[in-house]
C-alpha cells in the first residue's frame, strides 16, 4: 500500500531522529499564531525559560505563524518527530480522534475562567491527557486565550442575524452545530487561510478571540465585530512522548519547571492582551464593536444551550455532567 504520509514531513522525521547526536537537544515548536498574541508569547517564554534552566543543553526553536506547519500538518508532524512540541486549540484535537476536547467549544459551558481552571487542573483535565497517550502524544499543560467575539460584514445582534452567513470554523463537531444552530452556513478552514477567505468572500465571518482577531488583521475585512462571549478557545501543549520520556531526567524536569512557569504566564496575560486587541480594534476604526445587550445575550444563550444537548452522545454525557459539576461548584 502507498504511504500516505507526505515526504516532506518523512524527511524532517529522519532529520529528526538525529536530535541527540551532537550539539544540544533542539524543540522544534510550532504553533499558527503570531508572536504578539497569548500563545504567541507564551512559547517565547518557554524558550527563555527552558535555554536558560538548561543552561544551553536545549534549545528550543519557537515558529510561529504557520511558517512550518498549518494546522492539520502539525499534529502529524508532531506523531512523526518532525516537531517536538506544539499548543494546537482545543478545538483541533476532534479530527485527531479525540472528540472528547470539543467539550471545550460548548457555548456558555464555562461561565469564566475560575470554572475553566477548576476543570483543566482538576480530574477532566487529567483524564483528557491521558487519552492523548494513545497517540504518542503527552499533554504538559493547558493554556489560556480567551472568550470570543463573532464577526461578519453584516450586524450581527441577534441570532436571526446569522441566517445564510457563511462562516469559517475550526474542525470541531460543537462549532459546526453551534453554526447551523444560528441559521449560518459553517465552513470548516485552516486558520493560516481565514484572513485570504474573508477578504475574497469565499466566507462571511468568523469567531476568534479578540486577539486572533487583531493579529491577523482579519478585522480589516470585517465590518462588525460582536462582543458575545459565546464560546471558549484555549490550548494543549503537547509534545511527542517518545521524544519526551527519552529525555534525560534533569532535563526533562528543568523543562517541566519552565512549562510550568510559562503557564502561569500564558494565563496571566491571555485577558489582557485580550482587552488590549479589542481597543486596538475599536480604535482603527475599520471594524464596528458591539457588545451585546443583556436581552441579546439572553437571546443567543437560548437559541445556542440546546447545542450542548444534541452533542452529548458524541462527547460524553458523563463527561459533561462532570464538567457541569465542576463548574456548578464554584458557584455555589
Ligand atoms: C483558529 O484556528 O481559529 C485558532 O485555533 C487559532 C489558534 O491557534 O489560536
Amino acid at each position: 500500500m502507498k504511504s500516505r504520509i507526505p515526504l516532506f514531513l518523512l524527511a524532517a522525521a529522519l532529520a529528526a531522529t538525529n536530535v541527540y547526536a551532537q550539539g544540544p537537544i533542539v524543540i522544534k515548536f510550532s504553533h499558527v499564531v503570531a508572536d504578539d498574541t497569548p500563545k504567541g508569547k507564551a512559547a517565547n517564554r518557554f524558550k527563555e525559560l527552558a535555554e536558560k534552566a538548561t543552561a544551553g543543553r536545549v534549545k528550543v526553536e519557537v515558529y510561529p505563524n504557520s511558517v512550518l506547519y498549518k494546522d492539520k500538518e502539525e499534529l502529524e508532524a508532531l506523531q512523526l518527530g518532525a516537531v517536538q512540541m506544539l499548543a494546537p486549540s482545543l478545538a483541533k484535537f476532534g479530527p485527531f480522534g479525540i472528540k472528547e476536547f470539543e467539550l471545550f467549544d460548548l457555548p456558555y459551558i464555562f461561565p469564566n475562567r475560575e470554572a475553566l481552571y477548576r476543570v483543566t487542573q482538576g480530574p477532566v483535565g487529567r483524564e483528557l491527557f491521558k487519552k492523548l497517550e494513545a497517540k504518542g502524544i503527552t499533554g504538559l499543560a493547558y493554556w489560556d486565550n480567551g472568550f470570543k467575539v463573532m464577526s461578519a460584514n453584516r450586524p450581527l445582534r441577534m441570532p436571526a442575524d446569522f441566517q445564510g452567513a457563511r462562516m469559517r470554523i475550526q474542525p470541531s463537531k460543537v462549532l459546526d452545530a453551534q453554526m447551523r444552530t444560528l441559521g449560518a452556513i459553517p465552513q470548516a478552514m485552516a486558520f493560516s487561510e481565514v484572513y485570504q477567505a474573508l477578504q475574497a468572500g469565499v466566507v462571511d465571518g468568523t469567531e476568534n478571540p479578540p486577539s486572533n482577531l487583531y493579529t491577523q488583521k482579519m478585522y480589516e475585512v470585517q465590518k462588525h465585530v460582536t462582543v458575545s462571549n459565546h464560546g471558549y478557545l484555549g490550548y494543549a501543549v503537547i509534545v511527542n512522548r517518545k521524544f519526551w520520556d527519552g529525555l534525560p531526567g534533569d532535563i526533562r524536569a528543568a523543562l517541566d519547571a519552565a512549562m510550568k512557569e510559562a503557564t502561569r504566564y500564558a494565563n496571566t496575560i491571555a485577558q489582557q492582551e485580550n482587552d488590549a486587541a479589542l481597543d486596538a480594534v475599536r480604535r482603527s476604526g475599520k471594524s464596528v464593536v458591539y457588545v451585546l445587550s443583556e436581552r441579546e445575550a439572553a437571546a443567543w444563550r437560548e437559541a445556542l444551550l440546546p447545542v450542548q444537548r444534541d452533542l452529548e452522545t458524541r462527547i460524553g454525557k458523563e463527561l459533561i455532567s462532570s464538567v457541569n459539576k465542576e463548574v456548578a461548584h464554584g458557584q455555589r
